[in-house]
């Protein structure tokens, strides 16, 4: 896609990569609708762009969600929809709290079909759907429950819409690496290659400039991980068992 003069939702754009990405597509062109369940960061953010319409929405609220859909349908139709919004709360599985828990599904998995049901006749033909997964779908690592699992999900339910959408819109699934965000300032642990927002957000950007499917990155982590995905448990299990 040519961001130059597109109309692009996105949906996390207060914080981390989100706000990242939508500084970077502003620069590519981009008109930009900015969302998140936080209006000041947004309102200084549409200010430092000298553009983007505020609608603020709590993607878990099927309601927000259709109010939000109207407002931007009353300006016309999308070129693209992005969908950052997540949470992210990790520990070991025996201390999950339920309403953490509970909270969590209805943000990362609940709120992304949400958000892709409301992609129908809200985007043009041949729009994009873009939704964020995370390599830590790609295998049950320890420590990082319950998200984990809700991105695994999210990348389950992402090959299901690529094809089912087709052709009339365009699925795409974002598998970012460690990204220096709030989100990751709960990890006590090294993170591997681990990007600033802004960078993340080019390789975003070009990504959804191309044709693949899926946009994964940094591909030093990322093959690694898709590998660790295709060996045998006893080999898998030893490998995630040393992490
Ligand atoms: N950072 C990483 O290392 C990393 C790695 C892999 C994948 N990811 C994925 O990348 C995406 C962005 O993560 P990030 O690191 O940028 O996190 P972040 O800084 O916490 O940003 C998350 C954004 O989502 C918004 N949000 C959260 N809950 C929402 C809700 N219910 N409704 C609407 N908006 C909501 C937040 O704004 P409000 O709180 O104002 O609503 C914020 O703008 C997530 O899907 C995450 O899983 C991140």
């Amino acid at each position: 896609m040519d961001f130059n003069g597109k109309r692009i939702w996105i949906v996390g754009a207060s914080s981390g990569i989100g706000q990242a990405l939508a500084r970077e597509l502003a620069r590519r062109g981009a008109r930009l609708v900015l969302s998140a369940r936080s209006v000041e960061p947004l309102e200084t953010l549409a200010t430092e762009l000298g553009q983007g319409e505020v609608v603020p929405v709590d993607i878990s609220d099927p309601e927000s969600l259709d109010d939000a859909r109207g407002e931007i349908l009353a300006n016309g139709k999308l070129d693209a929809m992005i969908t950052t919004a997540a949470l992210y709360d990790p520990g070991h599985v025996d201390q999950i709290e339920r309403d953490s828990a509970r909270k969590l599904v209805e943000v990362n998995l609940l709120g992304t079909l949400w958000f892709a049901q409301a992609a129908k006749g809200l985007l043009r033909e041949g729009g994009q759907l873009v939704i964020f997964g995370s390599v830590a779908g790609y295998f049950g690592l320890p420590k990082g429950q319950l998200y984990s699992a809700s991105k695994a999900a999210v990348i389950n339910l992402v090959e299901s819409l690529r094809v089912e959408y087709a052709p009339e819109i365009d699925v795409r699934l974002i598998s970012p690496g460690f990204v220096n965000t709030r989100l990751t300032e709960k990890n006590d642990f090294d993170m591997p290659f681990v990007m600033e927002p802004d960078a993340a957000a080019r390789r975003i950007a070009d990504g959804l400039a191309g044709s693949a499917f899926e946009t994964h990155f940094p591909r030093r982590l990322t093959w690694g991980l898709k590998l660790l995905q295709r060996l045998p448990y006893r080999l898998s299990l030893w490998v995630t068992g040393r992490m």
